[in-house]
């Protein structure tokens, strides 16, 4: 469980904060008590959950680009932080192919400034880098990749967060190194889903648009395993990873946060658990391609946050999906969002979700 007492009066910087995982984080921190200090581009969907949930209203927050060095070492100084937490990034597969410069542009200079920042600060305490499970070098084997596996990544995305894996290293060693340093670490988690994520080509998303319009999901790789997970519990991972680096430099590194062995499925398995809960005639398609290469399988052994941190996912995939569900529904009959997303993360938090079972 995460520390509110911790988090109370907490100025936290966070990039990112108008993305998906960014916006769930910010109830989080805000609901936890923390100062929370946005910086990222504009969001790009009007039924994002920084809209939705009128995330701005609750947090200070800029719309800025991390590529831009200067602007970025302004709003850090003006913020004095005692977090810093970088989730901004160009964060889709596919794109990555289509504008390469731009993804490694964001991903890895954008890290390095997000660290250039950063080290200017004497208000700095702890700094989380998120990179992502596809950094790992991955030869299908199946094998669960530890954090001590070799980075690597073929896609520009997956290598672009392997390259910030490598620039946070670099920076840790080399500027974070004494002991008033802040500490650094790196979170790679899997798949996530929840409300509120519009992003093209991510399977929830895509399925949730296409149920929304009564079209049938297109389906790329439907044996494809991914772990699974709702965005929350990551997010509250990462939180609790942040809480203990604070105070102890042996956690500085890299942490892998994904969901149990039993979430780890194939996307063919997620989609019919998602059509039995949409109900209204959901339906599924095979696209036949072409398609660019995806890794067949990718699991996370996350052995060392159950014993450092003891963090263990809250939701099971059932669970996690069901809560989505409802979140796209709630937005279908136009019901408060802010409300609705409020009262899930409440749910997480007190162990509240029901079983997740189609009705
Ligand atoms: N969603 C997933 O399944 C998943 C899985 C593993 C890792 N991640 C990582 O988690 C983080 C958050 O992902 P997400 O799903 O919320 O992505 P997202 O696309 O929803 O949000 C990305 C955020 O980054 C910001 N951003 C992008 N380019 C920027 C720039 N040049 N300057 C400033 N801000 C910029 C966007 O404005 C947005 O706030 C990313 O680092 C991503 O790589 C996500």
């Amino acid at each position: 469980m995460t520390d509110p007492a911790f988090w109370r009066g907490k100025k936290v910087f966070l990039t990112g904060h108008t993305g998906f995982k960014g916006a769930w984080a910010s109830l989080l921190l805000r609901r936890l008590g923390a100062d929370v200090y946005g910086y990222a581009l504009a969001p790009t969907h009007q039924s994002s959950l920084f809209v939705t949930a009128r995330i701005a209203d609750d947090i200070r927050h800029r719309i800025a680009d991390i590529r831009d060095l200067s602007t970025l070492r302004a709003a850090m100084a003006e913020a004095a932080p005692d977090i810093v937490i970088h989730m901004a990034a160009q964060a889709l597969v596919r794109p990555s192919y289509e504008e390469p410069v731009e993804t490694f542009a964001t991903n890895v200079m954008g890290t390095v400034h997000v660290l250039e920042a950063a080290r200017q600060l004497r208000s700095l305490q702890a700094m989380l880098i998120v990179t992502t499970d596809k950094c790992y070098e991955n030869n299908g084997t199946g094998e669960a990749f530890r954090e001590s596996d070799r980075l690597g990544g073929d896609d520009p995305y997956s290598n672009s967060k392997a390259c910030a894996e490598l620039v946070t290293h670099s920076y840790r060693r080399s500027f974070f190194n004494v002991p008033s340093a802040a500490r650094v670490a790196t979170a790679r988690a899997g798949n996530v889903f929840g409300g509120g994520d519009w992003a093209r080509d991510r399977l929830v998303p895509d399925a949730m648009q296409a149920f929304l319009e009564g079209q049938a999901l297109r389906i790329r790789n439907p044996n494809s395993v991914r772990p699974w997970q709702h965005a929350l519990d990551p997010v509250l991972g990462y939180l609790k990873l942040v809480e203990r680096l604070a105070s102890d430099e042996r956690l500085a590194g890299g942490w892998n946060f994904g969901p149990d062995a039993a979430s780890e499925v194939p996307v063919g398995t997620v989609v019919e658990q998602l059509i039995a809960l949409w109900g209204d005639g959901a339906r599924w398609t095979a696209d036949d391609g072409p398609h660019p290469h995806e890794a067949a399988f990718l699991r996370l052994d996350c052995a060392r946050a159950r014993t450092w941190l003891n963090w263990t996912p809250r939701l099971r995939l059932s669970q996690g999906l069901a809560l989505t569900v409802d979140w796209y529904k709630a937005l279908q009959r136009g019901q408060d969002l802010r409300r609705v997303s409020l009262e899930q993360l409440e749910r997480v938090l007190q162990d509240t979700v029901p079983n997740g079972a189609a009705q």
